[in-house]
């Protein structure tokens, strides 16, 4: 498939905010790395849960009955897009953080001093200060897995070295929202199963680009968040059943002793899990009309799943195409350099979100620019604090990050282009 047979009017026609103008120029969303636009059914979901039942769980009258088919329904999407055994592992709470820390004090009670616990150089710190505290007040042992900064990947064997049979977590980002490397979580996942220790893989930035199957993983623990890939503003927390169970939640007494319920504390937000469930039932729609949920890789998987993971197979595949013009556009440009993989045979290895820097020119100065010509994109850290410091950039403003997605359009990619050589060059 290239840019040229995608049906990118269609697409857009998804999402009411791909039509909005201000002052007659149309914005021009490349801050997706950050949270994304929202197609219809997401909204039609929403609404459905606020107006048609707006209602607590557990009661007798039609609206606690529907809000729960709803609450149901959404666990089961989200378990059909990872690919879960089942919905109990799963848990809806605030945000990806959120549910990182809450679960890290969990783990925690299982850790004593000399336990090791391995966070790595490329991660977002919502996968990282999380277990550095709990490493603080167990008096556990952090090791840091560093990754290669010319390559922008980790090397094959870094983490050996690393790992020890005192090892109890390894906690990685399947990818980075800075470099836009995508990593090797199953190998990973496997050589710390090896040793007997935990995986916890922070999804949030790879979700919106492509298939997640946790089993296929091999890992414990996998967050996201349903913002960044088209849904409302929420977390999702997966954890395997067997290791939920073993964990002891820090929760009410009267609340779930379920696997994954047991970690939603208080009441959930029901209209975002339904607005979750549109975004899970967007993708659906996506499968199962451009894309091939029949072809043999997809045939072990259940039928949604099958669906889920043929649209982001498809959607994924058009974005490396537009990102591929985005990165040549850049390389073209004086003093431009992109600070993540632009080797076009290795393009499977990094997810659309492209961080750059320019010789001479502040990060927030550019940003600031491009947004007076209503081109959205994001500069800083962008909470990636360990990556940006390792690349020599923390004190520099970090990067400009351009994130597109399968919504935006080559047109797009051209208007940004266009608009950087200008404040490049006239400056
Ligand atoms: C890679 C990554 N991890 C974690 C987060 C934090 O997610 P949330 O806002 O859901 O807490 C983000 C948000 O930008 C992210 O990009």
């Amino acid at each position: 498939m290239t840019a040229n047979t995608y049906p990118i009017d269609a697409i857009r026609s998804h999402f009411p905010a791909l039509a909005l103008s201000d002052n007659g120029v149309d914005r021009l969303y490349f801050d997706n790395p950050a949270g994304t636009q929202v197609p219809e059914r997401v909204l039609e979901r929403t609404r459905e849960a606020m107006v048609e039942c707006n209602a607590n769980l557990g009661g007798f009258f039609t609206t606690t009955l529907k809000s729960e088919e709803l609450y149901v329904a959404g666990h089961e999407a989200m378990a059909d897009m990872l690919n879960a055994s089942s919905a109990r592992e799963v848990a809806f709470g605030a945000n990806m953080t959120t549910l990182t820390l809450h679960v890290s004090r969990s783990i925690a009670r299982d850790l004593k001093p000399g336990d090791e616990i391995i966070v790595t150089r490329m991660d977002h710190d919502a996968n990282i200060a999380p277990w550095l505290l709990i490493a603080e007040d167990t008096g556990a042992t952090i090791k840091w897995l560093d990754f290669d900064t010319g390559t922008y990947q980790f090397a094959d064997d870094a983490i050996d070295p690393l790992l020890s049979d005192r090892t109890r977590l390894v906690a990685l980002g399947y990818a980075s929202n800075c470099t836009g490397t995508i990593n090797d979580v199953k190998a990973m996942a496997a050589k710390a199963r090896a040793t007997g220790a935990l995986t916890y893989v922070d999804a949030v930035q790879y979700a919106p680009h492509g298939p997640i199957d946790v089993q296929d993983l091999g890992c414990d623990f996998l967050a996201c968040s349903p913002y960044k890939f088209f849904g409302p503003h929420q977390g999702v927390l997966w954890g395997r059943e067997e290791v939920l169970e073993r964990l002891h939640p820090y929760k009410v007494r009267p609340a779930s002793d379920d696997p994954g319920e047991k970690f939603e504390t208080g009441t959930p937000s029901f209209e975002a899990i339904a607005g979750t469930l549109g975004a899970v039932e967007y993708f659906e729609e996506i499968g199962a009309a451009y894309a091939d949920p029949g072809a043999t890789k997809y045939a072990p998987l259940r039928d949604r799943t099958a669906r889920i993971h043929a649209a982001l197979d498809y959607l994924g595949a058009y974005e490396l195409d537009i990102t591929r013009r985005l990165t040549a556009g850049l390389q073209a440009l004086p003093g431009v350099t992109i600070r993540g993989i632009t080797n076009a045979n290795l393009f499977h290895m990094r997810v659309p979100t492209v961080s750059i820097t320019v010789e001479g020119h502040h990060p927030k100065r550019l940003a600031e620019a491009l947004a007076k010509r209503n081109i959205f994109v994001w500069d800083g850290h962008n909470y990636a604090v360990e990556p940006v410091r390792r690349l020599g950039l923390l004190d520099k403003g970090g990067v400009l990050r351009i994130g597109p997605a399968h919504y935006n359009t080559s047109d797009e990619i051209d208007r940004f282009l266009t608009a950087l050589d200008e404040l490049i060059t006239q400056r």
